[in-house]
Formats: C-alpha cells, sequence, structure tokens
C-alpha cells in the first residue's frame, strides 16, 4: 500500500494574480487530504473510496468523461492528464480522506488533485518532475470541474515548504522561499461558512476580463501579453475612459502584484504593520474594484478595523465565501474569536470557524510498501 499526502494552502496576499502571469504569496499547510492506492491487478478498472462522504466511485481508464459534479471529477481529471502526458496506467483501488474544510478557499480540490497526481506517479513510477504534476493538476481543475483556475494552489501544494512562504513568479515559475517570523503576532484563518454558488462562473468571467483589458492594451501597446506586463499609466490611457469595469478589474491585478512584492520586502524587514495595511489594501481592493468578495466577508474585514490587537485582515483565495486570513497579537486570539464570532452570529445566523495557521511541508509519500 502507498501512502501519499497533500495540503491545502494558505495565501498571505496576492489574489486573482496568478492567472494574470502575476506574483503570488502562498504556504502549504498542516490540514490535507490522506490517500491510499494499490494496484488492482486489472489493466483498467478504478475504484476509489471518499471515506469523509462515504462514497465510492468506479470508472474505466479506457473510456471516462467528467460528472456534472463532484470530488471524482478532479481524480479523472489528473488521471486523464497524466494519460494525455504519455503515463501507462493500469487499475488501481484507492481510498482517501482530509481535513480542509470544502469551499473554505483553503484548496481542498488542488488538495485532492495533487494527492492523487504525486500518488499515481509513484505507484507506476512515472518519473514526472513535482512541476509537471503540477501542471497537470491545474489542467485537471480546467478540464473536468470546468474551473480555469491559475496555478497557485497546486504549486503550493505540490511545493510548499513548512515555516515559509512562497514567492511564486507565476509567468516563469520562479520561486523564493521566505521565512515567516510574527514573534507576538499570528496568523489567523476565519471561515465565513458561506460559499456562494456564483463562484466558479464568476471566476472564470473575471479571467475573461483580464484578457479582454488585455486585448484592448494592445491595440496600443502590441508588446503587451499579460496583465503582468501592464502599469498603471498604460491602463489609464486604454482603458480609464473607454470601459470602466474592464479598468477596474485590471486595476485591482496590476496594483495586487506590486502588494505582494511590497509585502515580501515587509516581512524581510520585519514590519508588520506595513503588512497588515497591505492585507487591508488587498481586501478592498479585490471587494470594490475586483468585485468577489461578499457581505460575510466584507462583515469580518471590517470588524477587525477598529481592534488594536489586529494588525490587518483580507479575504482570501477565490472569493465569494470561504476564509479570511487575519494577521493579530497572539495573546488576544481567544478574546478575538469570541467576540467576533459573537457580532458575526448576530449579523447572520451563522457560527464561524477559527484555525490558527500552521505552515507544513508541501505533499509527500507517507508511505510506500508497494517496491
Ligand atoms: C482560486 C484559484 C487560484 C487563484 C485564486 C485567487 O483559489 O484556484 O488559482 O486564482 O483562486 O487568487
Amino acid at each position: 500500500m502507498l501512502k501519499v499526502s497533500s495540503p491545502g494552502r494558505i495565501n498571505i496576499i496576492g489574489d486573482h494574480t496568478d492567472y494574470n502571469a502575476g506574483f503570488v504569496l502562498p504556504a502549504s499547510i498542516n490540514k490535507g487530504i490522506t490517500v491510499s492506492i494499490q494496484k488492482n491487478n486489472h489493466p483498467s478498472h478504478c475504484k476509489i473510496y471518499a471515506k469523509n462522504v462515504d462514497e465510492y466511485f468506479e470508472f474505466n481508464l479506457e473510456d471516462f468523461r467528467p460528472i456534472p459534479s463532484g470530488w471524482p471529477n478532479y481524480i479523472m481529471g489528473v488521471v486523464a492528464e497524466l494519460q494525455k502526458l504519455g503515463a501507462s496506467l493500469s487499475g488501481f483501488e484507492a481510498s482517501f480522506h482530509g481535513n480542509v474544510p470544502i469551499g473554505s478557499g483553503m484548496s481542498s480540490s488542488a488538495a485532492l488533485e495533487c494527492s492523487f497526481a504525486l500518488s499515481l506517479n509513484e505507484l507506476f513510477q512515472l518519473n514526472f518532475d513535482r512541476i509537471t504534476l503540477v501542471k497537470a493538476a491545474q489542467m485537471a481543475e480546467h478540464h473536468f470541474a470546468g474551473m480555469k483556475c491559475g496555478i497557485m494552489d497546486q504549486f503550493a501544494s505540490l511545493m510548499g515548504r513548512a515555516g515559509k512562504v512562497m514567492l511564486l513568479d507565476c509567468r516563469s515559475l520562479d520561486y523564493q522561499f521566505f521565512p515567516i517570523e510574527l514573534g507576538q503576532y499570528e496568523l489567523l484563518l476565519l471561515n465565513t461558512k458561506v460559499t456562494h454558488s456564483l463562484a466558479d462562473s464568476a471566476y472564470n468571467k473575471r479571467r475573461q476580463e483580464c484578457e479582454k483589458g488585455v486585448q484592448i492594451i494592445q491595440q496600443t501597446y502590441p508588446e503587451v501579453q499579460q496583465l503582468r506586463d501592464v502599469n498603471i499609466l498604460m491602463l489609464n490611457e486604454c482603458l480609464q475612459n473607454e470601459t470602466p469595469l474592464i479598468y477596474e478589474r485590471c486595476f485591482h491585478v496590476v496594483t495586487e502584484n506590486q502588494r505582494v512584492l511590497d509585502a515580501c520586502k515587509a516581512l524581510q524587514h520585519n514590519d508588520l504593520p506595513h503588512l497588515g495595511q497591505l492585507l487591508y489594501a488587498s481586501h478592498e481592493s479585490l471587494s470594490k474594484a475586483y468585485e468577489v468578495s461578499c457581505p460575510e466577508l466584507d462583515f469580518l474585514v471590517d470588524y477587525t478595523k477598529h481592534l488594536e490587537s489586529v494588525l490587518g485582515a483580507r479575504m482570501m483565495g477565490g472569493g465569494f465565501g470561504g476564509c479570511t486570513i487575519n494577521l493579530l497579537k497572539k495573546e488576544y486570539a481567544n478574546e478575538f474569536i469570541e467576540q467576533i464570532s459573537k457580532a458575526y452570529y448576530n449579523q447572520f445566523q451563522i457560527h464561524l470557524e477559527a484555525y490558527p495557521v500552521d505552515i507544513a511541508n508541501g505533499a509527500s509519500v507517507l508511505e510506500n510498501q508497494t517496491i
């Protein structure tokens, strides 16, 4: 039996920048998905058990396609992408379980894709390197789940390192680790426990809006390939008066890229108040210019603004629900959670969940008794 585990991720800052070839600052966490897998001596029959939901799914390697929705798509998607790369697979049996809250913006889907990408790579000795697995997992999500995600989540899940955040250049895929030393502060996630159903379609729409912006800018600056190549002056010149909505979307991406780089400097100089300000600025931009927040996320971020114990907060990930990430003084954490939970319940009648963040290693093989 082979056992592989792959984590979810947080993102300190840099949302909706990855698919614009920009910068992100994620880290893998100590919540993830663990797969147990073995060959079953059948040429093509596969059977998978999802423990958390007590569901089985079976498919045949020679003939399978996406189902309308659900967890099997992430796994079949990975299988299909590996086959496209020339992997020769045979039947297998697997079961998996996890503790990444679904729809929380902590990337349970990437954890699932990456846990299968790595376990199939090991089980069938495919010898793909990790970056190839990252890309296969990302494409699985495009082709089988219909979500045209960027590369951040899969990259963090397979490449993360304990105690470090990763500055990833989503164009070159160059990455650099930064130690994150928060002293008397800590990172805390607050889960709104809402997932608004328009999330996937709105995500793909934002992506199109960014591409539209690039097309317009290219009429003046043909060398521009993605929003990564654009600065504010170019935005002002080409979009501001023509298409205010597209301008707002692109404005978020261009300024968010700069905030990621500024956040790295703040971390290097241990300037946590500045990091906190950048988190608030990121939220403001995601909420007002990019319009991917929701009342629940806005409430949680706004609530922290008058608290001295909190340096910064923002929504994290794709948006329309999920978690906020908060930078707060450790000694006030309990009091803070109690207060904000009460206020949130009074407003929305929802019990939020709070998770302290523990930055752990990326995907790994836990046990291998197949060879
Ligand atoms: C989702 C996607 C990522 C990224 C974030 C927003 O998590 O999977 O690729 O685009 O949203 O930053």
